[in-house]
Parts: C-alpha cells; structure tokens; sequence
C-alpha cells in the first residue's frame, strides 16, 4: 500500500524531562520528573503515575538519598542533540516535536529576566533542526512546572501562576519566532485531571480526595490553563503571523462493551467527560452543557470569570492534535480493567495487549480520526504514537524488533484510510525516535525508539545510540512511501 499524501510531515517527539538529563546545570531548577524514583519493583500491569507525599519529593532533593532517579540523567540529550537530530534526519523525519523546559528559562518563575544559558541550550537545538531542515513543533509546559513555582504560587490552582508562564511563553516566542512554527501550549492538557501533581505543579498529599476537595480544585487548574492557553493564542498572533498554535490532548477513545443501551449511554457519558470536553472548550471555544450537568452533580464549583469566557471564546486553537496509544471500553457495571495511558479502561477481548497492559488498536486510530474530523473540521496531527517494549542489543548490535515495524505500518495504514475518507490529517510524530525514559514508570527500559540508548534502569552503559531493524524500515518507507 502506498501513503497517499506527499506533503505529510513525518517525525519524532520527545519531551525534555525524559531525554535532556542535566537537571541542576546552568541554572535549572528541578521539576517532580526528577524527584521520582525508579521502583523496579513496579508491577507493570498495574502501574500508574506513582505519586509521592510532599516531603517524600522534598526529601529526594538531598543529595544522600540511596534511590536512582533516571529524569535527572535522560539520554544526556543535553550533550549529544547533534547525534541525535542528525540521525532523525538521516531516518528521513521532517518534523521534530520537542518540549522547553520552563525550569532552564525561568527557574523560579518570577524573575525579571530570563535564564540566558537555557535559552542558548534551545537555540542551538534549533539551529541544529534548521540546518537539517527539519520543522519544529515545540511543546511548552510537558509534565514540568518548576519546583519554586509549586512550592511559592501553589502551581497551577493559582490564577497568578497564568501571568508566569505567560512571561515565559512571551520569552520562548519572541526568542525563537524564525524556528518555530508549530507550538502546543500543554501536552495532554487532561492530565490536570488524571495526574494533576504532573500536569498543574501541586502536591497531591495537600489535598483530600474522600471529600472531593482534589476533584474540585484539578478541574480550577484546567480552567487556569484553558485561559492559559487562550493568552498564548492571543499573544502568538501578535509575535508572528507564521505561528500554528494547537492542543494536544491524551486521546480516551472507549467503545461499549456491547450493545446494551444502558452501556451504551455510559460510553457516551464517558466520551463526553475524558474526551470531547477538553476539545469542545479548546476548539469551540465554550463549556459543554453536558460538563456544567457534570460539575453539578459532582460539586465542583470553578471561579469563572465571564472575561475568561470571552477569552477562551474569541480563542480557539487552529488545529487539534493528541497521543493515540490505545482503547478500551466501558460499561455501567464492574469490567475487567487494564492499564492504560494516563488511567485505566476496560478490556476488550478483541484486542492485544502489551506488558504494560496498553491495548493495541490501529483501527482506533482511523475511527478516532473520523470522529474528530466530523464533530470540529479543523486539521489534524498525531503527536505521539508508538509501542514500549523491554529490548536488548543482539550480537550485531542492533534490534529486530519486528513488533514495532508491524505496529507503526498498521497505524500507517489507518491513517491512510482516514486520509482517503477525506480526514485532514497533516501529520505525526512517533513516540519517541529514540529510547528515553518512561514518564509513567521511570524505567528505560520500556523501549519504544527506532534508535536503542545503551543505558539501563540505573544509567548504566555508554548512552551510545544503535539503529534498530524499524529505523532502517521507516526510512525506506520515507524514500518510497511503500506501507
Ligand atoms: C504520554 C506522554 O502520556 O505518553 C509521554 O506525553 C510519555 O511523556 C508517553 O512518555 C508514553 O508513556 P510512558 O509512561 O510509557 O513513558
């Protein structure tokens, strides 16, 4: 099968908390990704984002502590962005989406002027994307609110915690408005809801879950970043008339676990809640009825002002974007669960699963795309799709890793049928190009590259870089666009 649109753009992304490594250089402060332990004790079907007390994170700052945390070392991208974007290119990418971490430029918040060594760090990224011509989609907050931001303004629960990072986004912009095209203000913006100590910079244990009080305030958070997001949009179209702006959303597609009406309207109410609602507030500008129906019943109460509604109205995102890893299903009564991204959904018996539990869908992709095409007509990009496996380089220093080539041509081909049912997709971005550490698990050994990292769980190895048997069939694919 051949790929029917030539002028696709085809590439990689990564984030800078799981490749960068040299977390306390230069001026950076640290972010919770670098307060995280590696448990090898983990059971990979059940793990989830682990999470801590605040003075279990605070205590990890210590230099004495006897745990491994992997986000401090990454892939030591930090030093080896040369090797790694020249080989992206070399796979035929022409895209690179990859995240600035607020913590280089800002490292606490609220100073008057930026860190100048961070913004170096990026521009010589970005100079090195250019020179390999290749565009770039930066994301600006991926999982890292500074620590100083979280322990001195509450992240982002506090309203002035908008007014920071608008500083910095104006910085970043205004900085690197002749690199960057494409820019994603949150990655997976929902998970101020599924992990919103990751997503808004709080601290879990500060909040009680049996009243609702984390509920309550992860929903304020979103609201936070939805103005967020819609500032940046405002401002974006003032700094430079090429600038894309987009979201990006940890894509939740379940189907009924049957036919059964009462299931049914379950999934819809499901749908509605972890999925469209996200879209509906970024693309159509306004609260869904069926969310304040939500909030009802649930007794969030948000400090809505109608100046932020006017914002978010008047600033909708140009195209949506997401993470497609899998799906699940759902039902009204009890089912049997597996993990997933983010959260856990039902399992259904059609599909494979991987050690990780993640359920394998290509054909999701395809009815994932159709349905956001036919509810907001804007374009589309998947910004993250791909496969973690446990890998070991062979004698021939490489891997065969057949399962990967066959998940991406079958992804590949879905996005093909989607292309021809007339969806305006104009891209992707696998996750990753080359090995990094797992966000959910800190493990480098959940693999999900074309190109392995010879480092293990505790960052033993050279972090030398071996092209696996997918990296040399996606840039065949690239030269013939042969599927
Ligand atoms: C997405 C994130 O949730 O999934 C990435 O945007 C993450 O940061 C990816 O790495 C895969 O998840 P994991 O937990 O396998 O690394």
């Amino acid at each position: 099968m051949k790929f029917i649109k030539e002028d696709f753009l085809w590439g990689g992304a990564t984030s800078a908390g799981q490749i960068e490594g040299s977390w306390d250089v230069n001026g950076k402060t640290p972010t919770l990704l670098e307060l995280t332990p590696y448990n090898e004790k983990i059971n990979r079907k059940e793990m989830l984002f682990s999470s801590k007390t605040k003075d279990q994170y605070l205590k990890a700052l210590q230099s004495n502590t006897k745990n491994h945390y992997p986000k401090r070392y990454g892939i030591d991208f930090y030093n080896r962005y040369k090797e790694d974007i020249t080989l992206f290119k070399k796979a035929g990418m022409n895209i690179y989406r990859m995240s600035i971490s607020w913590s280089r430029i800002f490292p606490n918040g609220d100073e008057k002027e930026p860190n100048r060594a961070g913004l170096e760090f990026y521009r010589k990224v970005f100079e090195e994307c250019l020179k390999n011509k290749m565009q770039i989609m930066v994301t600006i907050q991926h999982f890292d609110v500074p620590l100083p931001i979280m322990l001195k303004y509450g992240g982002w629960i506090n309203k002035e915690t908008i007014n920071l990072y608008l500083k910095y986004v104006e910085v970043i912009m205004n900085e690197y408005k002749e690199f960057v095209t494409y820019w994603l203000p949150f990655n997976e913006i929902d998970i101020a809801i599924w992990a919103p100590e990751l997503g808004l910079g709080i601290f879990k244990s500060d909040f009680n879950q049996e009243t609702g009080e984390l509920k309550q305030i992860s929903y304020q958070g979103l609201h936070n970043q939805f103005v967020a997001q819609a500032k940046v949009i405002e401002l974006g179209k003032k700094i430079s008339s090429n600038f894309k702006i987009g979201c990006m959303l940890a894509n939740s597609t379940t189907y009924s676990i049957d036919c059964n009406p009462v299931n049914v309207m379950e999934n819809i109410k499901m749908q509605q809640i972890s999925r469209w609602f996200y879209y509906d507030v970024m693309v159509r500008g306004e609260y869904p009825t069926y969310s304040k129906r939500f909030f009802k019943e649930n007794n969030i109460k948000l400090d809505i002002t109608e100046e932020e509604l006017l914002l978010i109205k008047n600033n909708p995102v140009e195209y949506i974007t997401f993470s497609y890893y899998m799906t699940g299903t759902v039902a009204k009564e009890e089912i049997k669960k597996v993990n997933a991204n983010l959260h856990d959904v039902g399992k259904n018996p059609f599909l494979e699963d991987t050690e990780w539990g993640w359920q394998i869908d290509p054909i999701g992709l395809r009815i994932t795309l159709n349905e956001i095409w036919d509810r907001y007509q804007i374009p589309i990009f998947i910004s993250e799709n791909g496969i973690g496996v446990v890998e070991k380089l062979d004698n021939n220093f490489t891997v065969e890793d057949d399962y990967r080539i066959k998940y991406l041509s079958e992804h590949f081909e879905q996005i093909n049928e989607a292309l021809s049912d007339g969806v305006e997709v104009f891209g992707y971005t696998m996750w990753t190009p080359v090995d990094v550490v797992s966000a959910s698990t800190c493990e480098m050994s959940k693999r999900y590259g074309l190109i392995y990292v010879d480092y293990d769980d505790y960052h033993k190895g050279t972090g030398n870089r071996y092209l696996k048997k997918s990296y040399h069939w996606f840039k065949n694919f690239r030269i013939t666009g042969e599927l």
